[in-house]
């Protein structure tokens, strides 16, 4: 049967890496593709990759202090420059507030520095109507910082492990700036979304009885980083414009190898975790990298078949860690693809800025003549068909197995959600062509043996 969403090559998981090329890009300036990529380039595809060595003030920021000195306004600013700069400005603002210019007190920031709206919402974090982008408008742009800072706060993990409140959230600032805020999808509402999903999963009985607060500590950083430094293409993207990244990481796994890998730069840059021991902090990265590497979604059927053998089995045992850490994997893949499982109003909003993510890489494959992708094409594709598709044969699947495991009020809510909305898309699509076709045949086409380059719809 065509299990179908085989969404891109995918098969080992490279864990190495070089520290080459970093921040720069290869390409050949005779050709076209190039030259497109030069652009995206200069919209931050840009390599943490190397971050052995690499700073982050290495990175072409304009320089921080020009916006404190009129006379040094004068700077040249090219046009590719004021792009920087606008989104700088985001940088400044995020940045005067958390990072200690107003000398913000550890004890008393949550109470006196957010609005009391944001605040109010925050003591509703844990319920699956949580409106992220209400909660981002309030928070001023800075949702993914305010929400997992208060998660951090709320699980005791500041306590537990002795954190620095001022690095962590400085931490917390540079994953959000690393995200990119003019990506409609993948960018930092994305990830506090997901690191919310994933603080309800955490609470589900089955898990929080045998949680550890490395456990939760470790899926809520996962969960924040998952998407970092998303260039807003997908990987077949990236390998047919000989993206270094492709190279880098061998064609496989390519944007969850470079979200984990800047992910570790950023902890390690932060120091947050340098009060623990070496050991400790390594098996932190490369746990972090079990749980981000999990979604990557060509291998979602992996997961699947693995999960749903435990369950038949019923042989999961959480007093296990290696069986608890894969069932955080499998919460994690839930939490990044449960939009479809979220009331109509926020699923809606999630369907219509994929599909403009999409339909962008669709525009510029086809000016520079590099083949379209499935579902990249809005002379061909509606939002209803590439939702009914993505629903039937990834987010279904996934979370059918999800109830068996944690057959909760939570679990149930999200089926029936899932279920409306998908009869949601079904009305607009008979009102679109009258068909009523049940899926996208772009997603029926694809056979597994044949491993079509698809994007990832995370
Ligand atoms: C932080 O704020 C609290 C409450 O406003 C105050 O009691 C405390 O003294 C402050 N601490 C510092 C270091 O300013
Ligand atoms: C990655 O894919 C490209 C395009 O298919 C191919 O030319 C290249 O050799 C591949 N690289 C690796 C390491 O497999
Ligand atoms: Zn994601």
């Amino acid at each position: 049967m065509g299990i179908v969403l085989i969404w891109c090559l995918a098969v080992i998981v490279i864990r190495w890496i070089t520290s080459e090329r970093r921040g720069a890009i290869s390409y050949d300036s005779s050709d076209q593709t190039a030259l497109y990529i030069r652009m995206l380039g200069d919209v931050r595809v840009r390599s943490r990759a190397g971050f052995e060595t690499e700073r982050r003030g290495s990175h072409p920021y304009i320089d921080f202090r020009i916006f404190h000195s009129n006379s040094e306004i004068e700077v040249s600013v090219s046009a590719r420059n004021v792009r920087r700069l606008l989104s700088f400005q985001r940088y400044l603002r995020s940045s005067r507030f958390f990072r200690g210019i107003t000398a913000p007190n550890s004890s008393n920031i949550l109470d006196d520095d957010y609005n009391g709206q944001a605040k109010c919402m925050l003591e509703k974090v844990g319920n699956w109507n949580f409106d992220i982008f209400l909660f981002d408008r309030l928070t001023n742009g800075n949702s993914l910082v305010s929400l997992t800072f208060h998660l951090f706060n709320l699980h005791g993990l500041i306590e537990h492990f002795q954190l620095d409140t001022m690095k962590l959230r400085r931490f917390l600032v540079m994953v959000q700036e690393d995200y990119h805020s003019q990506n409609p999808y993948h960018n930092a509402v994305h990830a506090a979304d997901v690191t919310q999903a994933m603080h309800c999963y955490l609470k589900e009985p089955k898990l929080s009885k045998s949680l550890t607060p490395w456990d939760v500590l470790l899926s809520l950083i996962a969960a924040a980083t998952h998407d970092l430094d998303h260039p807003g293409v997908n990987q077949p993207f990236l390998i047919k414009t000989n993206h270094y990244l492709a190279t880098l990481y061998k064609n496989t796994s390519v944007l969850e190898n470079h979200h984990w890998r800047s992910a570790v730069g950023l902890l390690r840059e932060s120091g947050l975790f340098a009060h623990m021991s070496l050991e400790n902090r390594q098996l932190m990265e490369s746990q972090i990298g079990d749980l981000i590497l999990a979604t990557d979604i060509s291998q979602q059927n992996e997961y699947l078949s693995m999960f749903r053998s435990h369950l038949d089995r019923g042989d999961l045992c959480l007093e296990n860690a290696n069986h608890r850490h894969f069932i955080l994997q499998m919460a994690l893949k839930c939490a990044d693809i449960c939009n479809p499982c979220r009331t109509w109003e926020l699923s809606k909003q999630w369907s219509e800025k994929v599909t403009e993510e999409f339909f962008h890489q669709g525009d510029i494959e086809k000016k520079y003549h590099l083949g379209v992708s499935p579902l990249c094409d809005r002379q061909t594709e509606t939002i209803a068909n590439i939702q009914i598709g993505f629903m039937t044969y990834l987010v279904e699947p996934l979370f059918g197995e999800w109830a068996r495991f944690s057959n909760t009020r939570l679990s149930q809510t999200m089926l029936g959600h899932l279920g409306l909305n998908k009869a949601s898309w079904k009305g607009v699509q008979r009102e679109q062509c009258g068909s009523g076709d049940d899926a996208d045949p772009a997603f029926e086409e694809m056979d597994s043996d044949i491993l079509p380059q698809e994007p990832r719809l995370s």
